[in-house]
Parts: C-alpha cells; sequence; structure tokens
C-alpha cells in the first residue's frame, strides 16, 4: 500500500513536471553524431517555441502495421532513425533532420511567413 501510494506520488509529480520541461524557452543541443565525430557545430533547438506553434505530430511520429504515420508523444529521432538507412528505416538520421527542419522552414518562406534558417551556418552555428 505504501509502495503504491509512492508511486502514485511519482506518477503525479511526473505530469506536473512535464509541463516545465516543456517551457517556452526550453532549448536543446541536438546531436546526430554522437560525441567527437561531428563535422559541424552542434543545432541548438528551441523545443519550446516549437511545440507551442505546432502539433506535436508535425514532428513527432510512429507508424503502425499498415505504414500509417500515427503521431507520438515525442521521444528520440535516433531511437527509429540510424546512422544509416536500414530495411526498416529509409531515412537516416541526417536526412531525418535535414528533411523535417529545413523542408519546414523553406515552407514557411514560400508562404512569406516569418521562419526559421535554412543556410547551414544558420543551424550550425559557430561559436565566436
Ligand atoms: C518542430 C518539431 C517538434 C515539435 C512541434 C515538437 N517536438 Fe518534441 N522534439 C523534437 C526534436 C527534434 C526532439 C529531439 C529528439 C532527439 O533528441 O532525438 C524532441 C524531443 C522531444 C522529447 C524528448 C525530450 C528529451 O529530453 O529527450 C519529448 C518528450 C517531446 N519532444 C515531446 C513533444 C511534445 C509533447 C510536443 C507537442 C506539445 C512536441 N514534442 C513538439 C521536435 C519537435
Ligand atoms: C518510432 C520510430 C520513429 C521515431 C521515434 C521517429 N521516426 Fe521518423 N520515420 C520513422 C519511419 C518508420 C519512417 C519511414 C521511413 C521509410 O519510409 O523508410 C520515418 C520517416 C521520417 C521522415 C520522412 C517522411 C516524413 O515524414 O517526412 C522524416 C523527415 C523523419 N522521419 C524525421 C524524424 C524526426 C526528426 C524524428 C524525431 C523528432 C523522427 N523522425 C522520429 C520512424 C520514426
Ligand atoms: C513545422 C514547421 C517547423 C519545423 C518542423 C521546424 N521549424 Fe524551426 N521554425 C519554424 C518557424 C515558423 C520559425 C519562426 C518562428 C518565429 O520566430 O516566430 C522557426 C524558427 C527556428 C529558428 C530560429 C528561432 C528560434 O526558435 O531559435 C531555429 C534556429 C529553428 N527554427 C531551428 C529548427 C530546427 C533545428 C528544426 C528541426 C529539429 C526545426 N527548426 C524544425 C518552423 C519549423
Ligand atoms: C534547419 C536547420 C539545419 C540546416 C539549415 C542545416 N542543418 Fe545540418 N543538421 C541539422 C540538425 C538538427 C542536425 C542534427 C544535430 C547535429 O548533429 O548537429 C544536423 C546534422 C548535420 C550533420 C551531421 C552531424 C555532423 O556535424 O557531422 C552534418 C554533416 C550537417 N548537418 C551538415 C549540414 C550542411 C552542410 C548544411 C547546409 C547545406 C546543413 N547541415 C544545414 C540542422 C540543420
Amino acid at each position: 500500500m505504501k509502495l503504491f501510494v509512492s508511486l502514485l506520488a511519482l506518477v503525479f509529480m511526473v505530469a506536473l513536471a512535464a509541463p516545465m520541461v516543456m517551457g517556452q524557452d526550453e532549448t536543446m543541443t541536438l546531436n546526430a553524431a554522437g560525441e567527437g565525430n561531428n563535422e559541424r557545430p552542434l543545432v541548438v533547438f528551441n523545443h519550446g517555441t516549437h511545440a507551442e506553434t505546432f502539433d506535436c505530430a508535425n514532428c513527432h511520429h510512429e507508424y503502425d502495421d499498415k505504414f500509417n504515420k500515427t503521431g507520438s508523444e515525442g521521444g528520440n529521432c535516433a531511437d527509429c532513425h540510424e546512422p544509416q538507412a536500414t530495411a526498416e528505416n529509409s531515412i537516416p538520421i541526417n536526412l531525418a533532420y535535414h528533411l523535417q527542419c529545413k523542408s519546414c522552414h523553406v515552407r514557411f518562406i514560400e508562404m512569406d511567413k516569418k521562419s526559421g534558417p535554412v543556410m547551414c551556418g544558420d543551424c550550425h552555428v559557430r561559436k565566436k
């Protein structure tokens, strides 16, 4: 019973913490290649502002057994996208990022709306 109560408390704490984690200026440093293997400076991504503007399913997906795209709760892209294309997933991790990030920014530029970067150095920002 005691264990059950503390489990409940834990679940409750996690539920409370989630909105904090996803707060507006929550930035993430994305790293596709892993430590020591990067050609370009790592990309700093503001998850908070993006997640406020867009549905989670714009970026997070799973596929059902008929290969229909379904939304997801979020998670790491590298769980499914490998460094190289595989039989299960033809989109390597770098391409997954470039396709998703850039194509949306291009779309917004084409609509004459405020958008994000499309040039290498504006995402892979060199520290001064
Ligand atoms: C514009 C794209 C985009 C949107 C919109 C978005 N996310 Fe994400 N999210 C990402 C990326 C990119 C990562 C980093 C994944 C990685 O590190 O592999 C991420 C990571 C996460 C993680 C893992 C956090 C961690 O620390 O590893 C969770 C959970 C998550 N997102 C939930 C959500 C939820 C819930 C929403 C909607 C309210 C949302 N995301 C909206 C792109 C997005
Ligand atoms: C649960 C597994 C899974 C996760 C997690 C996942 N993907 Fe995917 N993704 C797939 C599969 C499967 C495909 C289809 C691959 C194929 O066609 O061979 C795909 C396709 C894609 C595509 C090409 C089709 C499209 O929707 O434009 C992009 C881009 C992409 N993923 C980006 C991402 C990004 C960025 C993340 C992290 C925010 C992510 N994926 C997380 C499984 C996943
Ligand atoms: C669904 C569309 C969409 C996707 C996917 C997306 N972005 Fe954006 N991004 C935008 C829009 C729109 C803006 C402009 C928002 C604003 O400033 O009002 C933006 C702004 C930015 C900015 C500049 C402002 C800031 O928040 O720092 C950066 C950097 C950026 N995005 C990086 C990324 C990266 C990296 C990814 C992929 C992990 C990504 N974006 C995916 C739509 C998108
Ligand atoms: C919209 C943002 C965006 C733009 C524009 C962009 N990238 Fe990326 N790129 C990413 C993200 C996100 C990753 C995964 C995070 C990481 O590893 O830095 C990535 C990963 C990479 C990687 C693998 C990791 C590494 O550093 O070795 C290379 C190489 C790369 N990009 C090169 C380029 C080049 C070259 C251009 C211009 C033609 C470019 N990128 C433009 C977002 C972007």
